[in-house]
């Protein structure tokens, strides 16, 4: 519940920060057009300044425009008094030869400035208006943070989308695998349970005290299991163990039901490996390990556990002869959903992980892995 609250707020101050980047990107451009704007109207009048004056020298208006060279960017067209064309810089050179183009041009630049009066002779009222609007640089800056917001925006929508379905795919895989993990934990001993049930009908009642203790292992099973699946999902109570007993115990549960062409051996380096743990959800990462090892050698091969410890870690290294992991896979295997298994789930590694990365505070990593020689997983937990 509190996680969906908390998303909400994520989700509400992203929206304000995002906004509040639209507003200043647009305000920003706004100050800087306006004075891009201011700029070029002082230019202008520069211009116009100069122009008058050396009209007032000599009398040829199109040499005068050139002079004022310096304006390559601002579009002006000057008029006499009556509003003709006399010239005009800056403009598409090719359809500035279209009066009509001229024209609107005009209508444009009336719209945008008052135009700037050159006055030559004031006695004789003679005197050219000089029309100009915004260069295009200054259109297109003007543009620019809409278009910027416009492309912002799109990216963010579209990133949103793909994130939240890739994030949905991966919810729907872990749901799934976590049923068919829990129905395939439970199967075993259910069906074990069955068949001494079926046996204890037959057996004489004098004959039956092995039946019992068998019943007993199962349903001892099954309580483990519940413990395990009520352990995800909260803060696990860890103690103090003797790794050397937990991963003994663990192995021997393993060899009644492995092949007897799979060899499980333990190694103990240095004894004296204790860590914190919390031992049915440990346990399960040991299972799961055990059971990809022997996936991995095809039900025939050598599995080796060592394990030893330094001041700060213990190590647990389990190792199998099978078929390998490349490289580039290293990381990958730990990711839910990853698989390459006809059945498999790709669930086991991402819980490990979990388990010993997110309740124990521990590490987990492939160490080193041969393709068709073998594969070490290493765990490392805190020493106790
Ligand atoms: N010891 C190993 N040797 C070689 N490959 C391995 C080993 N352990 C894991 N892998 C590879 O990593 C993949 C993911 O393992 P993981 O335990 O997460 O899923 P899975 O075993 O495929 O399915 P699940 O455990 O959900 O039934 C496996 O499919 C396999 O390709
Ligand atoms: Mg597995």
């Amino acid at each position: 519940m509190r996680l969906y609250e908390q998303k909400k707020w994520w989700k509400r101050a992203l929206a304000i920060i995002a906004l509040c980047i639209g507003i200043f990107s647009i305000w920003y451009t706004t100050k800087l057009v306006k004075q891009l704007s201011i700029e070029e109207e002082k230019k202008i009048k520069l211009w116009a300044n100069a122009t008058q004056s050396m009209a007032k020298a000599e009398g040829n208006i199109d040499f005068m425009l050139d002079i004022v060279t310096g304006n390559e960017t601002i579009p002006i067209i000057l008029t006499d008094g009556n509003n003709n064309i006399i010239s005009y810089r800056n403009l598409d050179s090719i359809q500035a030869k279209d009066t009509a183009f001229l024209n609107d041009q005009l209508l444009e630049m009336k719209s945008e400035h008052e135009p700037i009066k050159i006055v030559y002779d004031a006695e004789n009222d003679f005197y050219n208006l000089l029309y100009y609007k915004n260069s295009i640089v200054l259109t297109q800056l003007k543009a620019y943070p809409a278009i910027q917001l416009a492309l912002i925006g799109f990216f963010a929508i579209m990133s949103y989308l793909a994130l939240s379905s890739s994030r949905r795919a991966e919810q729907n895989q872990v749901w799934v695998g976590m049923s068919k993990e829990t129905a395939h934990q439970l199967g075993t001993p259910i069906s074990s349970l069955n068949e001494w049930i079926n046996l204890l009908r037959e057996t004489p009642k004098e004959e039956q005290g092995y039946l019992l203790d068998e019943l007993q292992n199962d349903t001892k099973r099954l309580e483990l299991i519940t413990e395990r699946f009520s352990k995800i999902g909260s803060e696990p109570i860890l103690k103090e163990e003797n790794m050397d007993l937990v991963v003994e115990k663990s192995m021997q549960y393993m060899k009644t039901r492995v092949s007897s062409l799979v060899n499980i051996h333990i190694n103990i380096a240095k004894p004296g490996n204790w860590a914190k743990i919390n031992v049915p959800l440990f346990d399960w990462v040991l299972e799961n390990l055990s059971k990809n090892a022997i996936d991995a050698m095809n039900g025939k091969g050598e599995l080796n556990i060592n394990i030893s410890h330094d001041t700060k870690f213990v190590y647990i290294d389990i190792h199998d002869t099978g078929k390998g992991i490349p490289k580039s896979k290293f990381n990958t295997v730990f990711k839910p959903g990853f698989t390459t298994k006809k059945r498999g789930w790709g669930l086991g590694l991402s819980l490990v992980k979990r388990i010993v990365e997110g309740y124990h505070k521990g590490k987990i990593f492939v160490r080193n892995s041969e393709a068709g020689k073998g594969t070490t997983f290493r765990i490392m937990l805190h020493v106790a």
